[in-house]
């Protein structure tokens, strides 16, 4: 359903790569609101997923960009104002991406190397993104940016590895140039902490399917799905949430506020307690991982 809550704006949408990803969903749900979008990934990105569907679906041109990189940005940047004739009204950052965890280097074993790559394409690709896109003075007044988080950036998650510094980073960013970009021209910046959902992202943190099931059953209202995360992002997008900035803003059912639900208590009592895991299916430890 339609409510024309994006009608006759416009505004760049960073990191859908296949139906699958958050970024995907949100495009999808801003042109059905009457959003004028540009597309953007990566040209690796580009190459393995499957964006020009979207971009033909969505009437949106594709212009490639690595987030990391300035100049990208700023040739970016320059050719979605020339596509829409001048300063648009919100971005989208949705790109994450550890290299320590796609090669199994775990918490107490980083690579640094990989480590900065991390937090350049998770974090501080969202500072280089928000200070070109001041710089260029490319959004219009009260202009709306929002990126994706992960409550591990507050909360331990057994296996979310370095992507959990990552977050604590991006959040920080939204509020330090989110006071900076509200005060002068009145664009605000938040970030929407999202449930566990399962994406090509998704699916690279460790035991996915568990942390979705364990998500599901302590959140009251279940899980948020891609899908609702898109509904979420366009009311941040529209004119209805001008005065909110500088936020973190948990979309994830209520998991974020519980500490325990009756329905986690009582897969809990009816499977295997700590000490049954250990004594019975790991008599000599589960030697699997280090971070257990
Ligand atoms: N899936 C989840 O469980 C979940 C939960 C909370 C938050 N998030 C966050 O949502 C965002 C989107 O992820 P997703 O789950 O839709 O997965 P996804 O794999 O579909 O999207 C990640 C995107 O990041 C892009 N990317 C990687 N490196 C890049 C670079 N250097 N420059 C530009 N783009 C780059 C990828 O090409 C891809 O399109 C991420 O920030 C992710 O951390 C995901």
């Amino acid at each position: 359903m339609s409510f024309n809550l994006l009608k006759g704006k416009k505004g760049i949408i960073f990191g859908a790569l296949n139906e699958q990803s958050i970024a995907w969903k949100v495009a999808e749900r801003a042109v059905e609101e009457g959003a004028e979008i540009v597309l953007t990934n990566t040209p690796v990105s580009l190459r393995m997923g499957t964006l020009n569907e979207l971009a033909a679906k969505c009437n949106a041109p594709v212009i490639a960009a690595d987030a990391t990189s300035v100049a990208d940005l700023e040739h970016l940047v320059d050719e979605a104002m020339k596509h829409f004739g001048g300063p648009f009204d919100f971005a989208l950052h949705s790109i994450g991406m550890s290299p320590n965890v796609r090669k199994g280097r775990t918490y107490d074993d980083l690579d640094y190397d990989y480590l900065q790559k991390t937090l350049d394409i998770s974090a501080i690709s969202f500072h280089k993104m928000i200070q070109v896109l001041r710089k260029k003075d490319a959004l219009r007044e009260w202009g709306s940016i929002v990126a994706l988080s992960y409550i591990a950036a507050q909360r331990t998650l057994y296996g979310y590895n370095d992507m959990a510094d990552a977050k604590a980073l991006l959040e920080s960013i939204a509020r330090s140039f989110g006071y900076i970009y509200g005060r002068e021209k009145h664009v605000r910046i938040n970030t929407v902490s999202q449930s566990p959902t399962p994406t090509t992202a998704g699916n690279g943190v460790l035991g996915l399917k568990d942390l979705m099931e364990f998500a599901e059953s302590m959140s009251p209202l279940g899980n948020a799905s891609a899908n609702d995360c898109a509904d979420y992002v366009l009311t941040l997008f529209s004119d209805l949430t001008r005065k909110v900035t500088m936020q973190n803003l948990f979309h994830d059912g209520g998991f974020s506020s519980m500490g325990m639900s009756r329905r986690a208590m009582r897969t809990y009592e009816k499977g295997l307690r700590f000490e049954d895991v250990h004594e019975h299916q790991f008599p000599f430890g589960t030697g699997d991982n280090k971070e257990e």
